[in-house]
């Protein structure tokens, strides 16, 4: 009996301990949600400056895009300068006199943060300085100066996956040492399917593609650059890989660039329509993307507004549950996404993709969704009916969304 208390107290004690120990080595997670933001690249190319991204912050506090969600400011390639006598990299001095330092500490007065680019190799893809071989030193300054985000790209390094892997995780193990918390953005474009072994490397979030063109789709399959179809169809089989602190990244949003020349504007991107700028933000937020605003966010026409500051489907994206949608139906006309969201309701994206209108009704039954919902179209922002099923009409390139909840 004496022997059997003494087994006991042992095995308590011992669960006791196991029990704190996992939770004193309990981490917040980073990116609990897909991050919000805007980012330089597609607007700005390399041609960056402090000023122009201080208006851009301004006009996101202004414009209510802070408010709807878009907190981080993300500077992509082309802020470097080289590296000092210490080996530290530097922002190039014309672009940014004050410094990156004070950028931050300018963002994050208005409530926003900041992210920054950097390659794992010694260039990066524009051929700017690069982390290879300074992940440490690099992490450092990023910590110092405030830095809440990195984007880290893969131009100039080798092809292989295991060379891949170990240079994120050495700069994601990096970021870890560095005091701060940042979000790690692995950028290696899709190419050795980071859905596999990116949050493992320490990745928040990866690029499941090759950058997004300002064009709805290929018009011819050796067309080069990918639109805004042609990367949901890539993402539509990857929504086991994503959720809290794991999110496939579909690239940045291109609503309202219309055909800007620049990094979206080559290879066939000569812009979209605003039903198709609608249809990127809608499934961009029912697959869980990140989602990185690229369009000049100081003069936004209402259109534009509408579409990205839509808090309905913004809330899609932003949904607790974290759960990417899955791919119900596909074929020449019709793709349907569904969402599982928490509080069991549920997302569901109807997308046509000819180029008529066209009619359709489905059976919720068909989808695994057995009893009645009541719908409400969130780009109409009204009820669209209660039952078991949907008909309608959806019009070329469209996308209806609609949130499920049980009646
Ligand atoms: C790569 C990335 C882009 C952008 C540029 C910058 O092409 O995929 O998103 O960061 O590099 O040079």
């Amino acid at each position: 009996m004496r022997k059997r208390s003494f087994y006991v107290f042992i095995i308590t004690y011992c669960l006791f301990n196991l029990k704190a120990y996992a939770q004193s080595g309990k981490e917040v997670t980073l990116a609990s949600k897909p991050p919000m933001g805007w980012m330089t690249w597609n607007y700005f190319a390399d041609n960056i400056n402090e000023k122009d991204i201080m208006e851009i912050a301004d006009a996101m506090v202004t414009t209510g895009m802070l408010k709807a969600g878009y907190n981080y400011v993300l500077i992509d390639d082309g802020w470097q300068g080289g590296r000092d006598n210490k080996n530290n990299i530097i922002a190039d001095p014309k672009k940014f006199p004050s410094g990156i330092k004070a950028l931050a500490d300018y963002v994050h007065h208005k409530g926003l943060k900041l992210g920054i680019y950097s390659d794992a190799s010694s260039l990066t893809c524009a051929g700017y300085t690069a982390s290879l071989h300074f992940e440490e030193q690099d992490a450092k300054t990023f910590a110092l100066w405030g830095i809440d985000y990195l984007k880290y790209d893969y131009c100039g390094a080798p092809e292989d996956v295991e060379t891949a892997k170990n240079r994120y995780k050495t700069m994601a193990d990096a970021l870890r040492k560095s005091g701060r918390d940042i979000v790690f953005g692995i950028c290696e474009w899709g190419g050795r399917k980071p859905w596999l072994w990116a949050a493992e490397s320490g990745g928040q979030l990866w690029r499941t593609t090759n950058d997004v063109r300002d064009k709805w789709k290929r018009r011819a399959v050796e067309e080069a650059g990918e639109g805004i179809l042609d990367i949901i169809d890539l993402n539509s089989s990857l929504a086991q890989y994503a959720g809290p602190g794991r999110w496939n990244d579909m690239d940045m949003l291109v609503v309202g660039l219309n055909g800007k020349k620049g990094p979206s504007g080559d290879l066939g991107g000569t812009g979209c329509t605003p039903v198709e700028y609608q249809s990127q933000m809608s499934l961009w937020c029912m697959l869980a993307s990140p989602l990185a605003a690229t369009n000049d966010v100081r003069n936004m026409s209402e259109e534009v507004k509408r579409i990205l500051l839509n808090p309905e489907i913004i809330s899609i994206n932003q949904d607790a549950l974290g759960k990417q949608a899955v791919r119900k139906i596909n074929n020449e006309t019709w793709t349907v996404f569904l969402k599982p969201l928490s509080n069991d309701e549920y997302a569901l994206a109807i997308l046509n993709r000819s180029d008529q209108a066209r009619q359709t009704s489905y059976d919720f039954a068909e989808f695994g969704l057995n009893g009645n919902y009541q719908l409400k179209d969130l780009w109409q922002h009204k009820i669209a009916g209660t039952g078991k099923k949907w008909k309608g009409t959806v019009n070329a390139h469209e996308t209806k969304v609609f949130r499920l909840t049980r009646k």
